[in-house]
Formats: C-alpha cells, sequence, structure tokens
C-alpha cells in the first residue's frame, strides 16, 4: 500500500482517490502518525501531503522520527516537498509573490515525469518556495516563476514536487501519480472484483456463525452492503427496511425489486401509522427531525427484538467517515455510530462495517458487480427524514400524496432529459403558500411546489443547478397540469451557504 500522511491540506483525500483509480490501495494518516502504526499499512511508499503550514511555522507538522528513515519512496507535495528538502539541507524561502492557480511548466524530466509529452500544466497553491537544493537533489521541472518546481533524490528515492498532481486542474498529474507507484512497486490489483472478494472474506472471518442484523435505507450504501452480506453470510443476514411513510413514489416496490430477487433476506416494516401518529400536527422542523429519528429507532429495536438475537449490526459507514485526518487526531474524529446513536444497551452488538476503506464511488461501482440496478445504484442521496422534511410544516397524508407526484414528475423528467447525472441532488418541496391562479376559466387558489436542484462535491456547500429553461418550462407545465393541488411552480436560485439543500 502506499501511506499518505495528511498535514492538512484540502487535498489530501483526492491523492488517496487518484492511487485507487490507479488500481492501488492507500490510506491516509494524520500527519504525525507514529512509525509502528505506519508499518502496520505495511508501507511500500510514503506521501507527504500539502498543508497550510510553512516549515518556519514553530509549530510546523512533521512525521514521526524514524519514518523518513525508511527504505521506501517518499513523495512530497507542496509543504510535503519543502519539508522534505528543508529536512535533507536545503533552503525554503517565502517566495516574493504568491502563486496561485494554473501554471505552465516550462521543462520537465526525470522519473517522476517519464513517459508524460506535452504540455503539463500544473495547478499552483503555495507561498514558499525551495530555494536551495539540499545534496544529491536535482531540479526535474521548473516554471516561469518557479524555478524548483519538482525535485528528485534517485539515489534515496525522495521526490517532491510544489504543485497538486491530484487535483483535476492538473490533467497530466494521475499519470505523474502512477509513476510514482511504479517507482514504489505497488501492485496495481485494487480492483472491484478483488475488493469484493475480501470483503467477502473479511466479513465471513469477523461474523463466523453470527447473526447480522442490518437497515435498508433504500440508498446505494445500505442496499449494496446488503447485497454483498446476502453473498457473504447467506440468510444469517437479516435485512430490515422501515417504511416510515415518508418515502418517494414507489421506492418501497423498487428497493423490495432490487434485493429480494437476489437473496437478500429482507424484512419490510410497515410502520406508516406510527410515523404519521406521532407527526400529527408538529409543523417545527427540528421537532418533526427529533421525532421521526426517535420513532425509527423505536421501530429499528422492535424488530431487531422479533427477528433476534442478533450478535452483529452492519452498518455502511465510508471512508470519509472514518478517515483519521490532520484536522482533528485519534479516536475522537471517528464517529462509527452515527446511524444507530439511540440503541439501548442491552441491544450491544458488535459493529460490522465492511465498507470502512472504500469510498463512495467504489461502493457503486461494487454495487454494479453485486447487480444492483442503476436506478438505485446512481441515485441522488435521500435523507433518512424523507418527505417529512420537504414538505413544510405540518404534514399530513394528502399533502405527502401531492408531494410524492410532484417529485416523480420532476425526478422522472430529470432522467428523460438526460439531466438527472448532472446534479448532484434533486427535490421538489410543498410549500404551504397558496395562490390566485386560472385555470380554463376558472379561478385557483393553490399550493405552490418549488423545485431544486443542486451540484456539490460534498454537500456542504451547494450550488443551484443551470438548469435550462427549456426543461423548467416542461416540468412546471407537467406539474400544474397533473397535479391539480398545485398551481405555481418556482425554481430554487439559492446556493448553500447561506441556504441549505433541504428545505428544513
Ligand atoms: P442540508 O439540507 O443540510 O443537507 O444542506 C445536506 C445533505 O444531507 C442530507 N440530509 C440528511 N441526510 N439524515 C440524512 O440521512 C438527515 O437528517 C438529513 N438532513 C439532510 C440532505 O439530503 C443533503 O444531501
Amino acid at each position: 500500500s502506499v501511506v499518505i500522511l495528511d498535514f492538512g491540506s484540502q487535498f489530501t483525500r483526492l491523492i488517496a482517490r487518484r492511487f485507487r483509480e490507479l488500481g492501488a490501495y492507500s490510506v491516509i494518516l494524520p500527519g504525525s502518525a507514529p512509525l509502528e502504526r505506519i508499518m502496520q499499512e505495511n508501507p511500500q511508499g510514503i506521501v507527504l501531503s500539502g498543508g497550510p503550514s510553512s516549515v518556519y511555522d514553530e509549530n510546523a507538522p512533521k512525521p514521526a522520527p524514524g519514518v523518513l528513515d525508511l527504505d521506501v519512496p517518499v513523495l512530497g507535495v507542496c509543504y510535503g516537498m519543502q519539508f522534505l528538502a528543508q529536512q535533507a539541507g536545503g533552503d525554503v524561502k517565502r517566495a516574493g509573490k504568491r502563486e496561485y492557480g494554473k501554471a505552465d511548466l516550462t521543462s520537465y524530466g526525470g522519473q517522476l515525469f517519464a513517459g508524460i509529452q506535452g504540455e503539463f500544466v500544473a495547478w499552483m497553491s503555495h507561498s514558499d518556495s525551495v530555494t536551495a537544493l539540499p545534496e544529491g537533489y536535482e531540479v526535474v521541472a521548473q516554471t516561469a516563476d518557479t524555478p524548483v518546481t519538482a525535485i528528485e533524490n534517485t539515489v534515496t528515492r525522495r521526490y517532491g514536487v510544489q504543485f497538486h498532481p491530484e487535483v483535476v486542474h492538473t490533467p497530466k498529474g494521475g499519470q505523474l501519480l502512477g509513476n510514482f507507484l511504479d517507482i514504489c512497486g505497488v501492485t496495481r490489483d485494487w480492483t472491484a472484483e478483488h475488493i469484493i472478494d475480501e470483503l467477502i472474506a473479511d466479513v465471513q472471518a469477523q461474523v463466523g456463525d453470527g447473526r447480522v442484523l442490518l437497515a435498508i435505507s433504500g440508498g446505494v450504501d445500505s442496499s449494496t452492503l446488503g447485497l454483498l452480506l446476502a453473498r457473504a453470510v447467506g440468510e444469517k443476514l437479516t435485512a430490515v427496511f422501515i417504511d416510515h411513510g415518508l418515502l418517494r413514489l414507489g421506492e418501497r416496490e423498487q428497493v423490495e425489486a432490487a434485493l429480494l430477487p437476489l437473496g437478500v433476506n429482507l424484512v419490510t416494516v410497515d410502520a406508516r401509522a406510527e410515523f404519521m401518529a406521532a407527526l400529527n400536527g408538529v409543523s417545527d422542523p427540528e421537532q418533526k427531525r427529533k421525532i421521526i429519528g426517535r420513532e425509527f429507532i423505536r421501530a429499528f429495536e422492535r424488530e431487531a427484538r422479533k427477528y433476534g438475537p442478533f450478535d452483529f449490526l452492519a452498518q455502511g459507514t465510508l471512508y470519509p467517515d472514518v478517515i483519521e485526518s490532520a484536522g482533528g487526531e485519534g479516536a475522537a474524529n471517528i464517529k462509527s455510530h452515527h446511524n444507530v446513536g439511540g440503541l439501548p444497551d442491552d441491544l450491544a452488538f458488535k459493529l460490522v462495517e465492511p465498507f470502512r476503506t472504500l469510498f463512495k464511488d467504489e461502493v457503486r461501482e461494487i454495487a454494479r458487480l453485486l447487480g444492483l440496478p442503476d436506478a438505485v445504484r446512481m441515485r441522488h442521496p435521500f435523507p433518512g427524514p424523507g418527505l417529512a422534511i420537504r414538505c413544510l410544516g405540518a404534514i399530513t397524508e394528502e399533502k405527502l400524496d401531492i408531494l410524492r407526484r410532484v417529485d416523480d414528475i420532476f425526478i422522472s423528467g430529470l432522467r428523460e432529459f438526460g439531466l438527472y447525472d448532472g446534479c448532484s441532488q434533486a427535490l421538489a418541496i410543498l410549500t404551504p403558500i397558496q395562490s390566485v391562479g386560472v385555470m380554463g376559466d376558472e379561478r385557483t387558489y393553490s399550493f405552490t411546489a418549488a423545485l431544486r436542484a443542486v451540484t456539490t462535491d460534498d454537500f456542504m456547500t451547494a450550488e443551484w443547478a443551470r438548469l435550462p429553461y427549456d426543461f423548467l418550462a416542461t416540468m412546471s407545465n407537467r406539474i400544474v397540469n397533473q397535479v391539480h393541488e398545485i398551481n405555481r411552480v418556482v425554481y430554487d436560485i439559492t446556493g448553500k451557504p447561506p441556504a441549505t439543500i433541504e428545505w428544513e
């Protein structure tokens, strides 16, 4: 594997992503991870990430003692390169001007750039630069502003790049990282087939004859986990899907159709009446969320007792949830129980989290191989509280029914026009606003529906999607014609921040 030591760059995760796309397994550890921790990963190469610090900062982060003495290739990126250079006896200075954005390499060569041809656009973001080379090192790339843009010492196998090869703005960066993998001698067998075999073997080793409980949400992670566990432990798995009555049109049937034929021991629980009763008359968004969370745990607990006892609880936790990164070190930063925080002590399960080392797109690839239909596999995220937080104010069956039909027209339309995959998330909202309209010769006084679509990488910030006007016009027509309770359709043109993606 390749170990990536994180010194706080916002791009560190991308380095791991690129390596995995290249078929190599990599792990991110805190920059200060002790040598023993790093050795557990059998590192064949080490990457020192970028970071916000200057090597002159009093508390400039550094690798633990002994790490740089390992006889494996080391690649320093940005801050990582400056650290390598300084530590080997070179000099680093605050550059006259900050270099930020795209730069053309005026020359490049050496092992890191082997086989790369033509222009090389490098994405820069730095204010310190290496000004004097350490002994044994050579400059292997330059830009007009930065004479020392990449360095290497082929004897000690130490390499450094001032730019960020991991971002898309460095189009040939993937080739460079591939070269580093070759220098490390890493085998590129991190493919989805290989991962599936390993995950199944790991689950079987962990679970043995034990019984496993899994909550199915209908999203890609839990559905894929259901398929994987069915392969690994068969009937020892009980997958519980709670229909809380806040699902989208046809969603329950879709989940059942996706999982039952592939051998998942799926139990669908109709808890619609309980949820509706608990939510009756509640209009405050936070109250609604709390009630849904509480009712979910209550229902899940009841089913667990009914079908139990279980030894294990499976969760679809992904790598981004568990990364030990520079931001906050150690266990405090790891959240494992984020879905089941409220289960009582006597339902103490051991956790099975086979996807702990995977990124979302790797899960999607596994899902494809396990036969999950594309409609589920490529689905946008859908919040646990479901349509309740898109039906503003107190919910009723009637309002949910209206919202379901609007949402279905919008989402089906996005698919029909080939726009679905270009959005990170799309949703319809039923507002409590009533306004006057005219249909045929009649005055109407009906509800306003809002449509929202966003693009985002991480759902922490988002832009509203610039959907074509013609498409929005078609959606508006279809909605008012087919859903008689709606006489006005608006499109949400607010980013996050200041708005959130969901309306409640
Ligand atoms: P907001 O509205 O905070 O949403 O911008 C960000 C992302 O999180 C999803 N979301 C939730 N997912 N349980 C979930 O599982 C929740 O309570 C919840 N609230 C919001 C939302 O759909 C979006 O993808």
